[in-house]
């Protein structure tokens, strides 16, 4: 994590678990455990329809409230989908898009993922953007190519003014829910890689000030080694941020 030149921030994706209605006792058991002043940026990402509870639990919490997906489109004949308009709407400041879980179950490619990041950038939303690689490619020593693939794809048409407002998080999907956290060393060296290809594309300075974040099994016990690394600014976080003290203390890891 380099602070210098850029904010740390825990994002917790909280999936399809809780309720609108058990958002309260955890905001209440959170904030008993965060520390004061908060060390860096606190967002939680739950299903839209429980956002408005999030952002009046979060309010005096300093949590800002995110979805975790998007429509690609602006309005219109699209029965169950929900616009970026909508979300910065009811007052969402991030959207996680192409969650590898959004990819494997709901076909969603690179192209899909470029779309829905734009579409939130245009309503002042904060995308934070997965990229990740499975078990098989890593094994066939694809993951630096492929990662650096997903990472072209999904920033295609981005400004350099836009990209100030991007979180790109890695997530190796063999560590997603698995309990198997990618080492320190092999998350810093995606998480570089990810840099190098972001200066590539829009110079030295925008990649220096971009948030990258590590998500895949990370909790109260591997986070600090993680976010030592230098090119790791956070974490996004799902099971260990359905627990208010863990999620806390993963926060505090930010701390060091
Ligand atoms: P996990 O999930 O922390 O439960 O591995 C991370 C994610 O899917 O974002």
């Amino acid at each position: 994590m380099n602070r210098k030149y850029r904010k740390a921030v825990i994002a917790g994706n909280w999936k399809m678990n809780q309720t609108a209605s058990g958002i309260r006792p955890f905001m209440d058991a959170l904030k008993e455990e965060l520390p004061q002043p908060r060390p860096c940026e606190i967002v939680l990402c739950t299903p839209a329809v429980m956002i408005p509870a999030m952002i009046r639990a979060g309010k005096d919490c300093k949590v800002a409230a995110g979805g975790q997906d998007v429509s690609k489109y602006e309005k219109g004949a699209y029965t169950g989908e929900i616009s970026a308009d909508q979300l910065a709407d009811i007052g969402a400041k991030y959207c996680i898009v192409g969650h590898s879980e959004r990819r494997q179950y709901h076909h969603e490619d690179d192209m899909l993922v470029n779309a829905k990041a734009k579409a939130l950038l245009e309503k002042g939303i904060t995308p934070i953007i997965c990229v990740g690689e499975s078990l098989e490619q890593r094994e066939m020593d694809l993951t630096i190519e492929y990662i650096a693939y997903q990472v072209k794809a999904a920033l295609y048409g981005i400004s350099a003014q836009q990209l100030r407002r991007c979180i790109i998080a890695y997530e190796p999907i063999w560590a997603i829910g698995t309990g198997r956290t990618a080492t320190a060393e092999q998350a810093q060296e995606v998480c570089e890689a990810i840099r190098g290809v972001i200066r590539k594309m829009y110079g030295a300075r925008p990649a220096r000030a971009v948030s990258i974040l590590y998500g895949g099994s990370m909790n109260a016990k591997n986070a600090a080694e993680l976010l030592a690394q230098p090119d790791i600014d956070g974490g996004l976080i799902g099971g260990a941020s359905l627990k208010p003290a863990d999620f806390a203390a993963i926060v505090k890891a930010t701390n060091q």
